[in-house]
Order: structure tokens, then C-alpha cells, then sequence
């Protein structure tokens, strides 16, 4: 069991790491392309000694695991005394609420707060909107849920050593010809073209598939790709001489809830 604190993430790995470590390639330096909550990135690097690179192109994504990983504790203390759930009569009235009480706290923690807390605990939603986010409550009231800061965020992100914002084609174009790099792709879903990726508009298509492919198949660094297990995949895996499934159950899903979703996932690499 993955014991670090995560950010809550669309589509992270984090119940997964287990089954992926075994195949991780370990090397001086680990690149986790597609970062998100960077759940794969920082798992490896506590199995295997490495200096870790978080790359993703959510810019507020970034902005947030840069606050985390500055490990400020002291900042997050006086804001957990004082936490509490509030009821109010309009969404103005709960933002203005908000507002006031950020505006006497540390821009970091501004941050942490309106991502994690006031988004409800969902993170894709940054991606479309950014201003307060408030719970409307049946009864026409609207709820803020101001929840304590968990401090075990900071020694979880602290791991990552650099953190990098680009599109996946230039990381792979800067790692191509480093023998001491191991890659770690998790993209979206094919043609998933809102959710969390709704600024990479065109969505993830089979073009990028294929530059995907190629890269392996050609780069001098170690790649292990971790993607759905649908047919796409499972014919370009035959096109490629130095690709290879190594494992095809992994499953991921919504486990809280009764007979939810199973995905299976695969992984691909080229070593
Ligand atoms: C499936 S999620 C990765 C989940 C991650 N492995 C985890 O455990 O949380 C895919 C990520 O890729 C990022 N992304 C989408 N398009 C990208 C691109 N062109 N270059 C780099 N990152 C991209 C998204 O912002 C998203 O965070």
C-alpha cells in the first residue's frame, strides 16, 4: 500500500504503483512525463535512489506542486486551527466569506487552499475554471468546506527534485539520446477531449500514439509506457520492433463505489 499523501487527481495512478514498480527501468534519472498528481514519478523515486523530474502542462497544476514541494508546515498550522465547515444563504455571501479570510494568509496557501479545498477535493476542474468554488446544498444554502491541510502533502512532493512544465513532445525530444533516462508516460485517454485536458483541446489522438512509438523504438533512453489495454495499443505494439507488453492487468476504477467502473490498463515498454 502506497503509504504517501497525494493530491486528489483525474485518472492518477496512485492505487497502481504497486504493480508498476517491479517493471520500472531504475536509473540515475526518472522523468515523469505526464505527471498529474505525480503519484508514479515520486513512488519510484522512494524504491530506487533517482533525481526525479515532474513534467505536465496544467500550468495550475504546477503552480501547486510548487507549493508543496517549498514544505512550509509552519504555513499550514494556523490555518488548521481554525478550520470548519460553514453554511451559507448565498454563493456570494460564501465567497466573499472566503475571500476575506485568504486575503490575510500567504499566497502559497491561498493556493493550496482554492485548489484542494474549495474545489471540493477535485483538481480537473482547474483546467476550465479557476475562480471560488462553493457546494450547493440541497436546501438552496451553500456549504465551504474549509478542511485541514494534511502536512504529509509536503513530505510527498518534497521528492521531486525538479519540476519542468512542457508539452510531452519536447521532454522526449530533450531525453532522446540520454542512456541514464528512464521515462514514465501515463497520457490521457485517446480523443478524451474535456475532463482534465480540456486546454489541450485537439485531445490525445492515435498521431500522438504513433510519435509515442516511434520515440521508443528509436530513443537511447529506457520508456515505459502505461495506457489503457484497448485494441489500439495492442496493434501498434505489433508494428514496433523494440516494444513490448510486459503486463496487461492492472486494474484501476472507482473502488469506493458498489460495482464501478474496471479498467484494465496495460504496460509497454521498450526494454
Ligand atoms: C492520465 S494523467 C496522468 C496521471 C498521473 N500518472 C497520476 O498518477 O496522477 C495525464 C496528464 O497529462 C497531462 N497532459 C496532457 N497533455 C499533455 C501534454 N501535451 N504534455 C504534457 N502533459 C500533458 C495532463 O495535464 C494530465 O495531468
Amino acid at each position: 500500500m502506497n503509504k504517501n499523501k497525494f493530491i486528489p487527481y483525474f485518472g492518477s495512478k496512485r492505487k497502481e504503483t504497486d504493480i508498476i514498480l517491479p517493471y520500472v527501468y531504475p536509473s540515475k534519472k526518472t522523468i515523469d512525463v505526464f505527471g498529474g498528481s505525480g503519484s508514479v514519478g515520486i513512488s519510484i523515486k522512494q524504491e530506487h535512489p533517482t533525481t526525479l523530474i515532474y513534467n505536465d502542462v496544467n500550468e495550475n497544476l504546477i503552480e501547486l506542486i510548487k507549493v508543496l514541494k517549498k514544505n512550509n508546515k509552519n504555513l499550514v498550522k494556523n490555518w488548521n486551527k481554525n478550520t470548519t465547515i460553514k453554511t451559507f444563504k448565498t454563493k456570494n455571501d460564501a465567497e466573499k466569506f472566503l475571500n476575506n479570510k485568504l486575503n490575510k494568509t500567504n499566497d502559497d496557501l491561498k493556493y493550496i487552499v482554492l485548489c484542494l479545498y474549495s474545489h471540493m477535493n477535485t483538481f480537473y476542474i482547474l483546467d476550465r475554471d479557476f475562480s471560488l468554488g462553493v457546494i450547493k446544498q440541497s436546501n438552496g444554502s451553500f456549504r465551504l468546506g474549509l478542511n485541514k491541510i494534511d502536512e504529509n502533502y509536503f513530505e510527498t512532493y518534497k521528492n521531486i527534485n525538479k519540476i519542468i512544465s512542457k508539452d510531452y513532445k519536447q521532454v522526449l525530444k530533450t531525453y532522446c539520446n540520454d542512456s541514464n533516462a528512464f521515462l514514465y508516460l501515463d497520457p490521457p485517454y485517446l480523443n478524451n477531449k474535456g475532463g482534465q485536458n480540456a486546454k489541450y483541446d485537439k485531445g490525445f489522438n492515435e498521431e500522438d500514439i504513433d510519435d509515442i512509438f516511434d520515440f521508443m523504438d528509436n530513443c537511447d533512453c529506457m520508456v515505459m509506457l502505461n495506457v489503457n489495454y484497448d485494441k489500439i495499443y495492442k496493434e501498434k505494439v505489433k508494428e514496433y520492433k523494440n516494444t513490448n507488453i510486459i503486463l496487461k492487468k492492472c486494474y484501476s476504477g472507482n473502488y469506493s463505489a458498489k460495482g464501478g467502473n474496471k479498467y484494465k490498463h496495460c504496460i509497454i515498454t521498450n526494454y
